[in-house]
């Protein structure tokens, strides 16, 4: 198959894992025979910074030309005072709206062999595996008006909470189409107790799981699954949520499993998908070789199942991953005190080896 896509490293680690990720598709795509063409583009603050647009018209185009895009990161502190559609950020989510990217799918599975990564005790949070699925192109991030206006001392700023019918519809049924792959269960996040969206929101979502009698759907007030979800985490199944809930609890949930930089993460539903970790672009860290490079290997996973229905070449690369923390490997992410840490591009390395390992067994089953 030809795997034809956009790498869009963007800011901070963004190169680095992206880097990471490439290789180990390189190696999916020679053990299984695939053809790789690829495209570097500009996005975020290296776009700003080459071109002052953080989102250039030919790395739109360049995506839409795709069967997939691969993006590490956004977001450096040097345009923290640019005005909103001068900051990296708003070439993400500009990206994410060319490319009508509106379902986004953040799974946040816990390895065997990092059950005492989590900050959680192992036997709460052992068998964790929960499927976010966060609308992407609707809520306050996107909604109109929104402004800050007025004198300074007495300027009033505005954000719009927004969503239709049809936006909800189509987010859960997504949520139920993939319960019905795993343990048949949906929470959907809201805070209908004071807000008309979530009231929408939950009306929608019920309406729409009478469709799919076999999934058990359950609501949630927003600031009660936040609690659930590190009380109880093995009771998640699909965790279904608007935009900027989802944003928030996705973060905690890598929390949960032992590191942010393990999460992965598909944006999907339009004619191209979007696959990016869900790190961000960690400023802190960046080019000292020491960013966690698994989120970014794991959205290449998903690229593969989700645009190219490359399941074997995906869980070849899930395996992969779970082989080399079993093995000890760990980024000081994951480190902790009891395991000495390696950096980006060893990790990448071993999970390489892993995989020319896993291609090798399975071209020989195949
Ligand atoms: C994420 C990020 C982005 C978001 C930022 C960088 C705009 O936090 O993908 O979770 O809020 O969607
Ligand atoms: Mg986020």
């Amino acid at each position: 198959m030809l795997l034809k896509l956009t790498i869009l490293p963007g800011d901070g680690i963004g190169p680095e894992v992206t880097e990471q990720a490439v290789l180990v598709l390189q190696a999916i795509a020679n053990g299984f025979g695939h053809q790789l063409q690829l495209q570097h583009k500009l996005i975020g603050g290296a776009a700003l910074t080459a071109v002052n647009d953080p989102l250039p018209a030919d790395t739109i185009q360049a995506c839409l030309g795709s069967s997939a895009v691969l993006l590490g990161a956004v977001g450096s502190p040097a345009f923290d005072h640019n005005p909103g559609h001068l900051r990296p950020e708003a070439g993400l989510l500009r990206i994410r709206r060319e490319l009508g990217a509106y379902a986004n799918l953040r799974p946040a599975v816990l390895f065997p062999a990092l059950e005492d990564t989590s900050p959680l005790r192992a036997e709460i949070v052992r068998g964790t595996d929960i499927m976010i699925v966060r609308e992407l192109l609707g809520g306050t991030y996107f909604g109109q008006p929104r402004s800050i206006e007025g004198n300074p001392g007495s300027r009033v700023a505005v954000n719009t909470m927004r969503y239709s019918e049809s936006e909800i519809e189509r987010i859960a049924r997504v949520a139920f189409e993939l319960a019905m792959k795993r343990r048949r269960k949906v929470l959907s996040v809201d805070k209908a107790n004071v807000l008309e969206c979530s009231r929408l929101w939950r009306e929608v979502v019920t309406r729409v799981g009478k469709d799919y009698p076999e999934v058990k759907l359950g609501h949630q007030y927003v600031d009660s699954a936040a609690m659930l979800l590190v009380q109880r985490p093995t009771d998640f199944d699909v965790l279904l949520t608007e935009n900027m809930f989802g944003d928030i609890l996705s973060d905690q949930a890598g929390g949960v499993v032992g590191s942010l930089g393990l999460l992965a993460s598909a944006s999907i539903g339009g004619p191209v998908g979007l696959y990016e970790p869900v790190h961000g672009s960690a400023p802190d860290i960046a080019g000292k070789g020491i960013a966690n490079p698994l989120g970014a290997i794991l959205s290449v996973a998903m690229m593969l199942r989700h645009s190219f229905q490359l399941e074997r070449e995906a869980a070849c690369i899930e395996n992969a991953v779970s082989a080399v923390l079993s093995q000890g490997a760990r980024t000081p992410d994951l480190a902790g005190k009891s395991h000495a840490a390696i950096s980006t591009a060893e990790m990448g390395r071993r999970v390489v080896e892993a995989t020319r390992a896993s291609t090798v067994s399975s071209s020989a089953q195949a």
